[in-house]
């Protein structure tokens, strides 16, 4: 295996691809896991799609498979909308709502964090409504444009939304409306309950490709400096607070497995994609829209395992040389 460290970045990005390649033809047969259906047009999607996707903080990208392939971000917005809520408000006003503790309780549990009378943490679905509460705005309209021009400064376009999925959600997610209702009676979200519900409904119907994704990662992973546009999209601080809950949050109730085995701060969606930050190196990308029990995406949390382990990605890995700048 060449030094990861020694070689020029061509020759690395060309082993990148080699190894992507080949987990993807590896993987792509992987019939495991089915699309959510608990929002019932997302039982719609294309069962089969797959792309794998990895930006640099250089602004380097390769991918395999269906890469500008859009699909739903789901509960990935959570990440970029706690970011947001904390840019906006401050750290204190956001944790006076919702903590930082991961619950090992499924993503749409309905839970508080009792002693303190707040929601868990930003990413389950408790502590994302809270957060998409703090989103500044007058009405429905004005604060989906909030959130619209928080994804073009992630994204560089003006994303759409999946008009038919955030219908299918408003018309179903009874659970999220029983967890806000529950909050409101708490007084940990104001009283515009069921406008909030449709932005976090919203946000969650926003379309983005693997490579979208794999950008935002790549953003994140350059202390919140969009690598093509150059622009700063989010403070370094508080991409610090963003990775460090993706890290012990992102992934559910499989958060611990994930951390252990991959080690790699990520947050996934039920649309099928998975987002990895890698500090100071880039972004990794996953989209797959068959989940496992947990609501992660099956051939995604292989991908991410093996290329965690080939090139040593995990945060505490003793030899993780992509952390360190290649030779000049
Ligand atoms: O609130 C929901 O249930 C969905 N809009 C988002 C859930 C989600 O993506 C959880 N992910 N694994």
């Amino acid at each position: 295996m060449p030094d990861p460290v020694a070689v020029a970045d061509e020759e690395r990005d060309e082993w990148v691809r080699q190894v992507v390649e080949q987990l993807y033809r590896e993987y792509a047969p992987i019939a495991e896991g089915a699309p959510a259906d608990y929002i019932p047009e997302l039982a719609n999607v294309e069962a089969d799609r797959f792309a794998i996707s990895v930006a640099t903080t250089g602004g380097r990208q390769l991918a395999v498979g269906d890469r500008h392939h859009p699909f739903t971000i789901q509960s990935i917005s959570k990440l970029l909308l706690y970011g947001l809520a904390l840019e906006t408000h401050g750290r204190d006003r956001v944790m006076q709502r919702v903590g930082v503790a991961p619950t090992g309780d499924s993503f749409n549990a309905i839970v508080l964090d009792e002693d303190d009378n707040r929601a868990p943490n930003p990413m389950v679905n408790a502590g994302a409504i809270a957060v998409t509460d703090l989103v500044v705005g007058d009405d429905l309209g004005a604060r989906v444009e909030v959130v619209r021009a928080l994804y073009e400064r992630y994204l560089g376009r003006l994303p759409e939304l999946d008009h038919e999925v955030w219908s299918s959600e408003r018309e179903t997610g009874n659970r999220n409306r029983a967890i806000a209702y529950l909050m409101l009676s708490r007084g940990i979200v104001d009283d515009r309950v069921e406008e909030t519900l449709d932005l976090y409904f919203a946000q969650c119907s926003v379309l983005v490709t693997c490579d979208d994704l794999a950008l935002i990662g790549a953003t994140l992973a350059n202390h919140g400096v969009h690598p093509s546009t150059g622009r700063q999209v989010v403070a370094p601080e508080v991409v610090r607070d963003m990775l460090s809950v993706a890290l012990t949050c992102g992934m559910y109730d499989y958060a611990g497995e994930w951390v252990f085995t991959v080690g790699i701060p990520a947050k996934s969606g039920v649309g099928g994609g998975i987002l990895g930050v890698l500090p100071g190196v880039g972004g990794l990308a996953t989209f797959s829209p068959r989940l496992d029990e947990y609501g992660n995406s099956v051939r995604g949390v292989k991908v991410f395992e093996e290329l965690s382990a080939r090139f040593d990605l995990h945060l505490f890995d003793p030899d993780r040389p992509w952390r360190q700048a290649p030779p000049a």
